[in-house]
């Protein structure tokens, strides 16, 4: 599949996923292979469940692309051109050009409500709000109110996006919660819908659930290690996402998977001490015997992996992107290069599933 394709399908990626397991890391990749495709992309990041201001653990996008800052409401630029000149140098009427860029910026209900509340005319109570400490409480005091707060926002980007909006985003990639908590998050809409007798919460829930339930305006991209417990909640996760929150789900990513070593199955330490003997080299016992364990171990991680994505081919029947595991004590921009590269090649061989 073309990379441009692939983003076509929908203008939100939400990437959702057990703990852990690279939602911030593939949402970093995806927004990269977008950019390198001359597309502009936003990347949301929600902030952590249950906290209504405290900052999302931001740090990881931001060095990813070789930053520092820490993710915020507004947005910063990780990769490309400052918003403002892309902005300026477009004709009156004419659409602006394509810019590619990697956007990122921090989304949590209590901002989302100021700047609700601040498009609304309310900008004096959101001051008192504010001031008064209380903005928390009314941003996350009615169950499922953060949610339809931050999922409004996300919307209300989404549409400026779909209408080309001069510095509006191509894509935008929605790095959510984990897999439990995002459930919840994306069924909020419609449990509000249900329980708002009227006014401007159920109008604002029923335009989120609309985008969610509209596959070329929503869809998930669900993320997991080839690992045991993580695939087995990735499968539990795309039924309760697709029959409960009737969002679609786009692909399946498998994400730190160890690239293939071959390696003898039958190695054994003598055998190794006297091979490298023979190239004039020296390996004592105890270090021969430390590197067959290693490629023991190895294998054995290699079959188990193996055995998972397999699992994963039989019993969850959505396109599977693979990304390498990268051997990294953290990830900068040159990983983040090996794995955009591999994502590209992986999407490129991609065929999707036929409905
Ligand atoms: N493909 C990979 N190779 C190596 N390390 C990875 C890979 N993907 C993620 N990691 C590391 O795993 C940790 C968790 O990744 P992160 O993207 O923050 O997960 P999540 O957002 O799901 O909690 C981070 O320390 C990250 O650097
Ligand atoms: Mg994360």
């Amino acid at each position: 599949m073309e990379i441009t394709d692939f983003f076509a399908q929908a203008r939100v990626l939400v990437v959702t996923g057990k703990g852990g397991v690279g939602k911030t890391t593939v949402s970093g990749v995806l927004a990269n292979l977008a950019a390198r495709h001359g597309l502009s992309c936003l990347v949301a990041q929600l902030a952590a469940p249950g906290a209504a201001t405290r900052t999302p653990e931001t740090a990881h996008l931001s060095r990813m692309f070789g930053h520092s800052r820490v993710l915020d409401y507004d947005e910063i630029v990780l990769f490309g051109e400052e918003l403002a000149e892309a902005v300026d140098g477009a004709d009156r009427g004419a659409p602006p050009p394509r810019r590619p860029q990697v956007r990122a910026r921090a989304l949590s209900p209590d901002t989302a409500l100021v700047e609700y509340l601040h498009l609304h005319g309310m900008r004096r109570l959101s001051r008192k709000l504010a001031s008064s400490g209380a903005l928390d409480v009314v941003a996350t005091a009615v169950p499922g109110m953060p949610d339809i707060l931050v999922l409004g926002k996300v919307k209300q980007i989404e549409r400026a996006a779909a209408a080309g909006q001069p510095g509006a985003p191509d894509v935008v990639v929605l790095d959510a919660p984990a897999a439990g908590h995002a459930v919840r998050f994306l069924q909020s809409p419609a449990g509000l819908l249900a329980a708002a007798g009227g006014g401007p919460v159920r109008a604002q829930a029923q335009e989120v659930v609309e985008m969610l339930t509209d596959p070329s305006r929503c869809q998930v991209v669900l993320v997991t290690t080839p690992e045991e417990t993580p695939v087995s909640e990735a499968m539990e996760t795309a039924q309760v996402l697709e029959d409960r929150a009737g969002v679609t789900l786009c692909t399946v990513v498998v994400n730190a998977r160890l690239p293939t070593a071959e390696l003898p199955g039958d190695l054994s330490a003598e055998a190794l001490v006297e091979a490298v003997a023979r190239s004039g080299g020296l390996l004592s016992d105890d270090q021969a015997s430390a590197l067959v364990a290693a490629a023991a171990l190895r294998s054995e991680r290699q079959r188990s992996q193996a055995a998972q994505v397999r699992r994963l081919a039989e019993e969850l029947p959505l396109p599977r992107l693979e990304l390498p595991f990268c051997f990294s004590a953290d990830l900068g921009p040159e990983q983040l290069d090996e794995l955009t590269s591999a994502l590209e090649a992986s999407v490129g061989a991609w065929a999707p599933v036929e409905i």
